[in-house]
């Protein structure tokens, strides 16, 4: 979370600084800031705002900051309450060093202490606040003589403080005294550089960049770098020049409008037809033979010795995963696990031989799935089980963040950037991409026949036309059955099988964007504790698609409305859907693709539920689009 941006060139760095900015915000809007140095006076102005960046560009529009030198910072609270003092950029006492940070300093607290007891004073609750102050006394004890110039104490300050410090992060620093240079360095969180024309920048992430310039190099962990307008120099930790070239940006970074959406988040539910469709044309062309039925970009190879999967993934990824361990299982007949990588990180399972690990993350960033991939790929290796510690698949919507440089094969979802906060159109790119695995891995197993291959292909072509017709038909009923929720409380959504994930995304969306109380069960756990939850002012949506469990769900829902609760239904007409006060009707599909359909009606109903109550749908309070810390 977090976002950082740095610029120095020709140009006034403010405006820069804060366009970069305004394309960063989906990782953080508790609070933002800047910082300049105008080289005339050798002077550095800050200027931060709480709240979104709006209320930093209004600042900075009163009071201006001057200088073609800066920083900017867009934040995500971890330590110290989203106040002005605890907003970025952070300074030394002396106020001539501004620092932004991105990440968490472990060890911040008994840094603090250690500097508190040498005199130094904190104007902030931050862990970043540490830095500048161990820049400070670095730059006090370097012996400044000779030839050098304060750049290169700068760096040097920088690179001796990157040893203090523990924990992951990417920072970027300004120094009155070096109006020619700025400093960054990175470790465990992206930071990437960027060439333009008569200016160089540096940013978290690619679309900060991408409105200067599409030629950027990733920094690697423990590297420092000094940006001058005349170019870039990047040292290893122990001081050694790194030699690099940079590449050209390949994905489409463009910055995302509402057209005429109220807000992104509608935009992109709307927008899943089309992520749908162009799935479709991507990877299930017409022509495919039965051997090779879909044209995922992997060599036969990459499947060779698969017994088992693992997938790592948070929050609405992991769902998806569960999907797709669904129908890996189920369809495919390979033993699948998913985990949250936050939890596999600290007590991964005994290693299983033949295992291929996939991570789930349409950020690409998230800093638990990026971390439990490198720390299994580790383990793998020291296990001796070197090709399964290689052979790691990455599914994500980014096909320039983190998770392609970690991770040797990926699948691209192709969703297109998504904006909103609450995950939609790229939740049903990953089911895709799971749709995918699994005809693969299915055709090669012989686990099902050709026969039962091509008909879910040729169903799964059929989606992108029956969404489009979904999709505006709940945009209505949503609209008009949220006006029943003004009260509610507490909403319980069940669904069993391929269905339980769905189930989950549902009580998640709803609790993400409206603050509602949301609980996902799988429906027939309900009897076993949660129903003593039901109760009249407590609705149940239960996920009721035909297939093996749906009679069962049925019987689940009915147990519910004995209890009072109003049972809302996901489920095509007319199938025994009498048990149901209010229906939420989809088509009537096989079981496999029903999650494709399901989740549609529950995205739209938290949607219209949120946009009564009037809340902010695209950057929901305390959230942020990418989680880069742990
Ligand atoms: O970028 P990722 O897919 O790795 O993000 C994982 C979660 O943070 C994310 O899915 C989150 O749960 C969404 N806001 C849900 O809508």
């Amino acid at each position: 979370m977090c976002g950082i941006v740095a610029v120095i060139g020709s140009r006034e760095a403010a405006p820069l600084l804060l366009e970069g900015l305004q394309r960063l915000e989906y990782r953080g809007y508790d609070s933002a800031g800047i910082a300049t140095v105008d080289a005339a006076k050798s002077s550095l102005t800050c200027k931060r705002a709480q709240g979104k960046l709006v209320n930093l560009v209004k600042l900075v529009d009163d009071q201006g900051a001057l200088g073609q030198l800066g920083i900017g910072h867009t934040r995500w609270a971890t330590h110290g309450k989203p106040e002005v003092r605890n907003a970025h950029p952070h300074r030394d006492s002396s106020g001539g060093i501004a620092v932004v940070q991105n990440g968490i300093i472990e060890n911040h607290s008994s840094l603090r202490k250690e500097l508190e007891s040498q005199g130094y004073e904190f104007a902030s609750d931050t862990d970043t606040e540490v830095i500048p102050h161990l820049i400070s006394r670095e730059l006090n004890l370097i012996k400044r003589e000779g030839e050098t110039s304060n750049s290169t104490w700068l760096l040097e300050a920088v690179r001796k403080v990157s040893f203090q410090l523990e924990g992951a992060y990417a920072l970027a620093v300004i120094w009155e005294e070096t109006p020619e240079a700025l400093v960054v360095a990175k470790r465990q969180t992206p930071l990437l550089i960027g060439f333009g024309e008569g200016e160089f920048l540096c940013a978290s992430d690619t679309p900060a960049l991408a409105g200067f310039t599409r030629t950027i190099l990733p920094m690697e962990d423990d590297e420092v770098g000094l940006l001058t307008p005349l170019g870039i120099e990047l040292y290893d930790s122990l001081g050694k020049r790194q030699q690099r070239s940079p590449s050209l940006l390949k994905g489409q970074e463009d910055v995302a409008t509402k057209n005429n959406f109220r807000h992104f988040m509608l935009k992109e539910i709307y927008e899943q037809s089309e992520t749908a469709r162009l799935w479709t044309d991507r990877y299930l062309p017409l022509g495919l033979s039965d051997e090779a039925p879909i044209a995922l970009p992997f060599e036969d190879s990459f499947y060779e010795g698969i017994e088992r999967i693992q997938i790592l993934a948070c929050g609405t990824s992991r769902h998806a995963a569960m999907v797709g361990a669904h129908l890996l299982e189920q369809f495919a007949g390979i033993p699948t696990t998913v985990f949250y990588a936050s939890e596999f990180r600290y007590a991964p399972p005994p290693l299983t031989s033949h295992t291929l690990t996939i991570g789930v993350t349409q950020s690409g960033e998230t800093a638990d799935t990026l971390a439990a991939l490198a720390m299994e790929a580790k383990r793998r290796a020291v296990y001796g089980d070197i090709a399964f510690a290689s052979h790691q698949l990455g599914i994500t919507n980014r096909l320039e963040s983190s998770i392609t440089r970690q991770v040797p094969n990926i699948l691209d979802i192709g969703a297109g950037i998504e904006v909103g906060v609450a995950a939609t159109k790229t939740f049903l790119g990953q089911l895709l991409a799971f749709y995918g695995l699994t005809i693969s891995f299915a055709s090669r197993s012989k686990q099902c026949s050709s026969k039962e291959v091509s008909k879910l292909i040729n169903e799964l072509r059929s989606v992108p036309s029956q969404l489009i017709t979904l999709i505006k038909q709940h945009d209505e009923i949503a609209e008009q059955l949220s006006q029943q929720f003004v009260d509610v409380q507490n909403v319980i959504f069940i669904g069993r099988g391929i269905n339980y994930p769905i189930a989950l995304e549902g009580a998640l969306k709803l609790k993400e964007i409206s603050y509602i109380h949301a609980e996902g069960y799988p429906a027939g756990e309900m009897k076993h504790g949660p129903i003593a939850l039901l109760e009249r002012r407590v609705p149940v949506i239960s996920v009721a698609t035909p297939g093996v469990v749906f009679d069962k769900v049925l019987s689940n829902a009915q147990e519910a409305k004995a209890r009072d609760s109003q049972l809302i239904g996901v489920a095509p007409e007319g199938r025994a859907t009498e048990v149901f006060d209010a229906l939420l009707p989809i088509p009537e599909v096989s079981e496999w693709i029903s999650p494709l359909f399901s989740v549609v009606p529950l995205q739209l109903l938290s949607y219209h539920i949120a946009a009564n109550r009037g809340l902010d749908i695209d950057q929901p309070r305390n959230l942020a689009k990418s989680v880069t810390v742990e």
